[in-house]
C-alpha cells in the first residue's frame, strides 16, 4: 500500500487515539515514524470518523508511513469519499441502513435477517473529488443565505382535474416533484393515473411508461372508459436508462412510471424489484424529474403488512406519498396522503369503482351513513376530522356475555389499546362492569379512525349495546375521554357540528370545551364535562 492510503477492514470498533494524534500533530509533536508504524493499527470511532481519518491519512502521508489498516465506523458517505475509491458496490441493510463490503445473512447491527442487498456506489471518478465545503479543510463553502433572501414565489400547482386526487396532493401537482402512489393489486392505481393523465395530457405533454400491462391493454381500457386518446404518449419500457432517453426525446412535463418495482437499471446486477434496483431507479428518476422540472408519478406495490415494497428510503426520496386502499366490500377506494412536502397529510379522497372507472365521491358522509330504517342498539354516528374536512361515520359496538374465561376485546378500524383503556374508564367512572363481556367495536365502511375524538362515541355505543337501548337516529357524538372520566375538547368542534347539521342531525353530545356560542339551526347541543353527565343524558 502507498503511504497515505488506507483500507477499511472492519466495522464499528471502540475508541481511537486519533484525537490525541491530532492534538499532538497540531502541537508539532507528531508521532515518530516508529511509533506510528509500530502501532500498525488505528481505530476510528463513529463520531467524527471522517475528520479523524483525514488527519490520520495526512499524518501518514507527512511521515511517509503506511497505515496497515484503518478501522473505521462505516458510514456510507464516508466510505464513498475516502476508503472505497475503487469499490463500486456495497451491501446495505434495508432496515437500519448499515453497510458492509460483503454479503452476509444477518445484519450485525440490528440483527435482522436477509435484509442486506447490493447497492451501487458512485463511480471512482466522481467520488474521488469531494465537493468544496464538504471537505472541511479547504475550498469554498456553499453560500448561506437568510430565509428572507430566498425566492419563495408561489409554485403554480397543476390541477389533475380530479378534485379528490387534488385535495390529497394538497391542491394539485407541483412541477419538479416526485409522487409515489401505493396500493394493493387491483386497488385501481393504474386506472386512477390513466384517468388523470388522459385529462392532463391536453394541457401538458405527458408520457405514461408501463411495465406491467401492454400498451394494447391500456389503450383498450382508455377506450372503454371514454377517455381522450389523442394526447397521451404511451411506452412499454422497464429499463431506466431507456426511460431517461425517452425523456430527452419526448420532453414530457408529466411522467408516469407504472410500476417502480419492475423498473431496472443495467448498471446493477440484482434482479428487478430488489431493494437495490428499486432504490437506485427511484433515485435516478427523481433526480431526472427535479433537474427537468417535470412531475413524476411512481406507482408502488404494497406488501402484505401494508408497507410499500422496497426499502424505506424510497419514502425519503419522494415528495409525496399517497396510498390507494380499497374498502372491505370493494366498492369504495380511499386515497390517503401519507407524506406531503407541499401540503397537509391525512387528507382523505374517496372514489367509487364503477363500470366507467373511478368516480369521485363528493359527499362521502352520505355513503358511510347508509343505515337501515330501524335503529338498533350499539350504534352511534360521530364526526371525524379527516385532513381539512369533516366526515360522518357510524361507530358500532357489540357487548355480549363471554363464554371465555378471558373475554375478547376486538376493535376494527379503531385502536385496540384505546378500547381497553376506555373500558377501564367506563368501569371506574361510569360504574359499568363489562369484565365478563366480549366487546367488539367497529367503524362502518372500512374507515380507520385514529383520532381521540372517537372516545365518547365509542363509549356511548358500548353502553347502548350493553343496556340494549338504542340511541336516537339523529344523534351525533364526538369528544375525547380522559383517564379521570373528564370529556376533553377536540379541534374544529364548530365545523364538525355544522357538517352534522347539514346531514340532518338534530341532537349532539359534545365536550363542554367545544360548546358553540350559537348551536347550528335546528340542532340541540348537549355540552358535557364528564362521562357521568354524558351517561345521565336520557333521550
Ligand atoms: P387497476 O387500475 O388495474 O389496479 P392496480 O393498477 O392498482 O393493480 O384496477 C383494477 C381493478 O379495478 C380491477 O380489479 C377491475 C376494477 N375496474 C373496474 O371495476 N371498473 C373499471 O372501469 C376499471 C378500469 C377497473
Ligand atoms: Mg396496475
Amino acid at each position: 500500500m502507498e503511504p497515505g492510503q488506507a483500507i477499511a477492514t472492519g466495522r464499528r470498533l471502540v475508541e481511537i487515539q486519533a484525537l490525541d494524534l491530532l492534538q499532538q500533530y497540531r502541537l508539532g509533536q507528531a508521532h515518530s515514524r516508529r511509533q506510528l508504524s509500530g502501532k500498525n493499527q488505528l481505530r476510528v470511532g463513529n463520531e467524527g470518523a471522517r475528520s479523524h481519518a483525514h488527519f490520520c491519512l495526512k499524518i501518514a502521508a507527512a511521515q511517509h508511513t503506511q497505515l496497515a489498516s484503518l478501522v473505521v465506523a462505516s458510514r456510507l458517505s464516508f466510505h464513498r469519499e475516502m476508503l472505497m475509491a475503487k469499490a463500486k458496490t456495497a451491501f446495505v441493510c434495508s432496515d437500519c441502513g448499515s453497510d458492509y463490503h460483503k454479503w452476509q445473512g444477518q445484519c450485525s447491527d440490528c440483527g435482522a435477517w436477509n435484509t442486506l442487498s447490493e447497492i451501487r456506489l458512485g463511480s471512482a471518478k466522481s467520488t474521488s473529488r469531494a465537493p468544496a465545503g464538504r471537505s472541511g479543510f479547504a475550498g469554498e463553502l456553499a453560500p448561506a443565505r437568510v430565509l428572507s433572501e430566498i425566492d419563495v414565489s408561489e409554485v403554480r400547482r397543476i390541477p389533475t382535474g380530479m378534485a379528490e386526487f387534488d385535495r390529497v396532493l394538497g391542491g394539485g401537482l407541483v412541477p419538479g416533484s416526485a409522487i409515489l402512489l401505493g396500493g394493493n393489486p387491483g386497488a385501481g392505481k393504474s386506472t386512477l393515473l390513466l384517468q388523470a393523465c388522459c385529462g392532463l395530457a391536453s394541457r401538458m405533454p405527458a408520457l405514461y411508461v408501463t411495465g406491467e400491462e401492454s400498451p394494447q391493454q391500456i389503450a383498450m381500457r382508455a377506450q372503454r372508459l371514454s377517455l381522450p386518446l389523442d394526447e397521451l404518449k404511451l411506452m412499454a419500457e422497464t429499463n431506466v436508462e431507456a426511460i431517461l432517453a425517452a425523456l430527452d426525446k419526448h420532453q414530457p412535463r408529466l411522467l408516469v412510471v407504472d410500476s417502480i418495482q419492475v423498473v431496472y437499471s443495467e448498471e446493477l446486477s440484482s434482479a428487478p424489484g430488489s431493494v437495490s434496483q428499486v432504490r437506485e431507479c427511484a433515485a435516478t428518476l427523481t433526480r431526472a424529474a427535479k433537474q427537468r422540472g417535470i412531475v413524476l408519478l411512481l406507482v408502488g406495490h404494497v406488501t402484505k403488512d401494508g408497507s410499500l415494497a422496497g426499502p424505506k428510503v424510497l419514502e425519503h426520496m419522494i415528495d409525496c406519498s399517497v396510498l390507494l386502499e380499497s374498502s372491505d366490500d370493494q366498492r369504495f377506494r380511499t386515497l390517503r396522503g401519507q407524506k406531503n412536502r407541499f401540503g397537509a397529510v391525512n387528507e382523505l379522497g374517496i372514489f367509487a369503482m364503477t363500470e366507467q372507472g373511478l368516480r369521485e365521491v363528493r359527499n362521502p358522509s352520505a355513503i358511510f351513513l347508509e343505515r337501515g330504517e330501524k335503529q338498533s342498539s350499539g350504534s352511534v354516528v360521530m364526526v371525524v376530522w379527516e385532513g381539512t374536512r369533516p366526515l360522518l361515520v357510524e361507530i358500532q359496538a357489540l357487548v355480549d356475555d363471554s363464554p371465555l374465561g378471558n373475554p375478547r376485546r376486538l376493535a376494527v378500524g379503531l385502536e385496540q389499546n384505546r378500547l381497553a383503556m376506555l373500558l377501564a374508564i367506563l368501569h371506574r367512572h361510569g360504574g359499568l362492569q363489562v369484565g365478563d363481556q366480549d366487546v367488539f367495536a367497529n367503524v362502518v365502511g372500512g374507515v380507520r379512525v385514529l383520532e381521540t375524538s372517537v372516545d365518547l362515541a365509542l363509549l356511548l355505543a358500548i353502553v347502548s349495546s350493553f343496556r340494549d337501548r338504542p340511541l336516537p337516529r339523529d344523534l351525533v357524538v364526538f369528544g375525547e375521554v380522559g383517564l379521570a372520566g373528564e370529556i376533553r375538547p377536540v379541534p374544529s368542534g364548530q365545523e364538525r357540528l355544522s357538517e352534522a347539521a347539514k346531514h340532518g342531525f338534530a341532537r349532539a353530545i359534545v365536550p363542554r370545551g367545544n360548546a358553540p356560542k350559537t348551536a347550528p339551526r335546528g340542532m340541540e347541543v348537549h355540552a358535557v364535562a364528564t362521562l357521568g353527565e354524558a351517561l345521565a343524558l336520557d333521550f
